[in-house]
């Protein structure tokens, strides 16, 4: 089951939250590759299970039904102790509010997983990445002392400190103005395309998507489309057409503010 190449893959993934009536299926039955060396762009409406696929995948949370395989190892029915060490140095995450540890400077928390687990640091890698993440200057600062984005570019860095299988960011540029967006964004491709790393991003904005290799849609706990190497018009184009085709079915009736809907 799952193929080779994928780093991380899903099979009839199901998600249910409570019980009874007032039960939530967010997610339906989804099967996904995440494939080696990629970055993929997750999107659809507020509500369609963006973050509960992110977290079931992430070990962050445990699927109803269905399994999760990150690097061949079937994480969907751990023990939580299991779990917990193989999340420190197999999978990176990035949250949309940064979750940095306000007391500690920012080389501190980058580290911090790896102190945590008493893992060693490469060096090396460690000197790649955050010079890649554009932080050599900053990285005494504390978060307190730091712009939004470059709050989120330590978060990323910790996030890729231990070169991890995978990457999951949930919408890591959501509090970002568009500057500070585009550097994250571009030392998220970066990581990948230069730093061989695997990353999975959920994002409402259309340019930030434009950003990946693949863009895959959810609604209502589902894959309903996906797309490779979009442009942000394609995007658009396909959001457009799952908003109900309210903006019809040539380019010319499509505009932003249907993006600007979906957000
Ligand atoms: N802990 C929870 N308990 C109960 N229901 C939940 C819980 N977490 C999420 N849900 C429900 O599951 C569905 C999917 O939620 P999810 O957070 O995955 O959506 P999302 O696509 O990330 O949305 P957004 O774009 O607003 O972040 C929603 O209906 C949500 O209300
Ligand atoms: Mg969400």
């Amino acid at each position: 089951m799952g193929d080779l190449e994928a780093r991380a893959s899903a099979r009839d993934l199901v998600k249910v939250y409570g019980s009874g009536p007032t039960a939530v299926r967010a997610l339906d039955g989804v099967d996904v590759d995440f494939a080696r060396g990629g970055l993929t762009a997750i999107m659809g409406p507020s509500g369609s299970g963006k973050s509960t696929l992110m977290h079931c995948m992430a070990g962050l949370d445990s699927p109803t039904s269905g399994t999760v395989v990150v690097d061949g190892v079937d994480i969907s029915r751990m023990s939580q102790r299991r779990l917990t060490a193989l999340r420190r140095t197999h999978i990176g995450f990035v949250f949309q509010s940064y979750n940095l540890v306000p007391t500690l400077t920012a080389a501190e928390n980058i580290t911090l997983p790896l102190d945590i687990s008493r893992t060693r640091v490469d060096r090396a890698w460690y000197d790649e990445v955050t010079a890649a993440v554009g932080l050599r200057d900053r990285l005494h600062h504390r978060p307190s002392e730091l712009s939004g984005g470059q709050q989120q570019r330590v978060a990323c860095a910790r996030a890729l400190v231990s070169r991890p299988s995978i990457v999951f960011a949930d919408e890591p540029t959501g509090n970002l103005d568009s500057r500070s967006a585009g550097e994250v964004l571009a030392f998220l491709r970066r990581s990948v395309d230069e730093l061989g790393q695997t990353v999975v991003m959920v994002t409402h904005d259309p340019r930030a998507a434009s950003y990946a290799h693949r863009v895959v849609f959810l609604a209502d706990g589902r894959i309903v489309g996906e797309l490779r190497d979009p442009t942000q018009q394609e995007i658009l184009e396909t959001l457009a057409g799952s908003a109900g085709g309210a903006a019809g079915d040539g380019p010319a009736d499509v505009d932003v503010d249907v993006a600007e809907r979906t957000a």
